[in-house]
């Protein structure tokens, strides 16, 4: 089946309604659904999605489409991957792949499969067995409700040495549980031959611990990691975390934990914030703040923040308050700079709380709020510098300019740069100039590069029609009242843009309500989208209208339209007689000026 072909064919398919409704709780709007936007942060509902069309438009930020163009906003990818998702929810099958490419897919199936199923036998035994009990009494007494636990499928791995490889060998061959990443094989060194027959060669990776899936961001079971708790977790010889190695479906510099449940809600803040714990996570998202994520089981990478950048552009950190803590938010801040973050930093600073978790434990909900003060990275860094160093010592000076310069060297915004060089300055008591000159050899650590990629994120991703908003709207009243089109003067043509004028004139000769399907399929495709979201304002915001009503606002949006063409008009000529004026033309200036009173008269 031919790629245009299998698109129609996915169309066809899939119901608008019933994959945004996946996503959103939709509200019956007339013959059309609404619901408060997921790519901008609103209070009324101006997101509507139009059944008879099948398409979504949101008239508060101008993002709209098809179906695909739904899945690839909301999910953050591009259309190759949307094809896939669609495709698996329409039941059509892609194009044949080769065998071996299928093999690679059913073999990762059962992956996911056997992590899934492990993930319920967990959550078996944190809520029957005798231990598990013990190990919920824990996660209570840390702070976690039943409805929590339950969202994030927490479970309880049993004190044997196989249980989850009896549990799964049911079903499954040792090499797949082993590729899944949930029993080790024994050191092949002699001793499972030597013992002779019986001896299990393989052993459960996970024992007496509370388990954490993790979840890819479709909400896929890929890991785990474990987490001693109770006697074992005073032991020291026992780490406090044991994690899946990585696999054929966990690549742990890719995978964010929560973020599955948070994509939604970083969309909609317009940021994101990370923490460093499954707990803070969770916590978290009981607590209100549903924007968060951590890595986990191991450090920050670029791979994770490329993904966050699909989102968002804005970042805040919160890590621990330690040292670690401060060596991790150092390097957060490193890379996300480097890939053009807006960078912010939230501090949980009291004396016992070392953490978001034990934040939220004392203060619930409150932690919400707390988190819509993060600090711009640089205040935090130049607030700490100060406290941190004694600068009334020569020595004290040199590590506060060590620490801060860097962070200085990598902003791209030079006024911004100037603001913090006169700040420094300022309390070192400090030339400016023997900054700036410190400041053309400090480079960001080795290795990172600062990369403006101009990638757009969503926000400025707006569907791109042939019409400007007024005229969209100017159009939707039209598709009401065909009738009005007979009053645009066609004089007035300059005023216009063509692909207006062209649609204006073909609804001009149609009756009540154009045939909006009719046109749609006679011109280009962004000009056809353009069509959709003028034919569903005019069923939404022009619903109750009376017909004079409908004129006044109509007669508004030529007005409005015609003002701006000639301040346009208006500064451009400004720009041509200072032109004039320099080159010392009399003619042309005496002709542009006069030209320009002419056209201030229109206004
Ligand atoms: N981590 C890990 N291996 C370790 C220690 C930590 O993988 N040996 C990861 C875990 O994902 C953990 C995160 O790093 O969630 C942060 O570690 P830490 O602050 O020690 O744990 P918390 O999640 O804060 O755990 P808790 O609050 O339960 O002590
Ligand atoms: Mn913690």
């Amino acid at each position: 089946m031919s790629g245009a072909g299998i698109v129609d064919q996915i169309k066809e398919r899939v119901d608008i309604v019933d994959l945004i409704s996946s996503y959103l709780k939709l509200q019956k709007s007339g013959i059309n659904y609404k619901a408060r936007c997921p790519f901008h942060n609103e209070k009324s509902a101006s997101f509507f999605v139009s059944p008879e069309r099948q398409i979504w438009h949101c008239f508060g930020c101008s993002a709209g489409g098809d179906a695909f163009g739904f899945v690839k906003q909301i999910e953050g990818i591009e259309f190759p991957e949307a094809l896939r998702i669609l495709a698996a929810r329409a039941g059509v099958k892609l194009e044949r792949q080769s065998p071996e490419y299928q093999e690679f897919q059913s073999a990762k199936t059962k992956l996911y499969e056997i992590c899934e199923l492990a993930m319920r036998f967990f959550e078996k035994q944190l809520r029957e067995s005798a231990i598990g009990k013990k190990a919920l009494a824990y996660l209570y007494e840390r702070g976690l409700t039943d409805e929590s636990i339950k969202e994030f499928h927490l479970g309880y791995a049993p004190e044997s040495w196989n249980a989850l490889h009896n549990f799964l060998g049911r079903n499954y061959e040792n090499q797949e549980i082993l590729n899944a990443g949930l029993i080790v094989k024994k050191d092949g060194s002699g001793a499972s031959f030597a013992e002779g027959y019986g001896r299990p060669q393989y052993f459960d990776r996970f024992r007496s611990r509370i388990m954490f899936p993790i979840f890819d961001i479709n909400g896929q079971t890929v890991g785990f990691t474990g987490r001693v708790f109770g006697e074992l977790a005073k032991q020291e010889d026992v780490g406090k975390y044991v994690n899946s190695p990585q696999t054929p479906i966990y690549d742990k510099s890719h995978i964010l934990y929560g973020l599955d449940k948070a994509k939604l809600d970083i969309r909609r803040a317009n940021k994101c914030l990370v923490v460093e714990g499954n707990m803070d996570v969770i916590m978290s998202h009981q607590a209100g703040a549903r924007h968060v994520v951590a890595s986990s089981g191991t450090a920050l990478t670029d791979g994770h923040l490329k993904i966050i950048k699909r989102y968002t552009e804005n970042l805040d950190l919160c890590f621990d308050s330690d040292s670690a803590g401060a060596m991790a938010t150092d390097r957060g801040v490193d890379l996300a700079l480097a890939k053009g973050f807006n960078v912010g930093i939230i501090t949980v600073n009291e004396l016992d709380l070392k953490d978001p978790a034990d934040y939220i434990k004392k203060y619930g909900v409150k932690w919400s709020e707390y988190t819509q003060k993060s600090k711009p990275f640089m205040d935090f860094y130049f607030e700490t510098a100060r406290k941190t160093f004694d600068i009334t010592t020569a020595l004290g000076k040199k590590l506060l300019a060590q620490k801060l310069l860097p962070f200085l060297a990598s902003m791209a915004n030079k006024i911004e740069q100037s603001h913090w060089v006169g700040e420094i300055a300022l309390v070192l008591k400090m030339k400016e100039e023997i900054l700036y000159q410190e400041l053309a050899s400090a480079k960001l650590k080795e290795g990172i590069q600062i990369e403006h990629d101009n990638q757009p994120t969503v926000y400025s991703q707006q569907p791109k029609t042939n019409l400007d908003l007024t005229e969209e709207t100017l159009l939707s009243l039209i598709v009401k009242k065909p009738e009005l089109a007979q009053k645009i003067n066609s004089e007035d043509k300059r005023f216009f843009s063509e692909q207006f004028w062209n649609l204006a004139e073909k609804l001009k000769s149609t009756e009540k309500e154009a045939p909006v399907a009719q046109l749609a399929s006679s011109v280009e495709p962004a000009l056809a989208m353009s069509l959709e979201f003028t034919y569903l304002k005019s069923q939404e915001l022009w619903r109750d209208f009376k017909d004079t009503e409908l004129e006044e606002e109509f007669q508004k949006s030529i007005a409005q339209i015609k003002k701006r063409r000639i301040s346009m008009q208006l500064a451009s000529l400004e720009y041509d007689i200072k032109a004039a004026e320099k080159g010392g033309e009399k003619e042309k200036l005496i002709a542009l000026v006069n030209e320009f009173s002419k056209i201030s008269k229109q206004l």
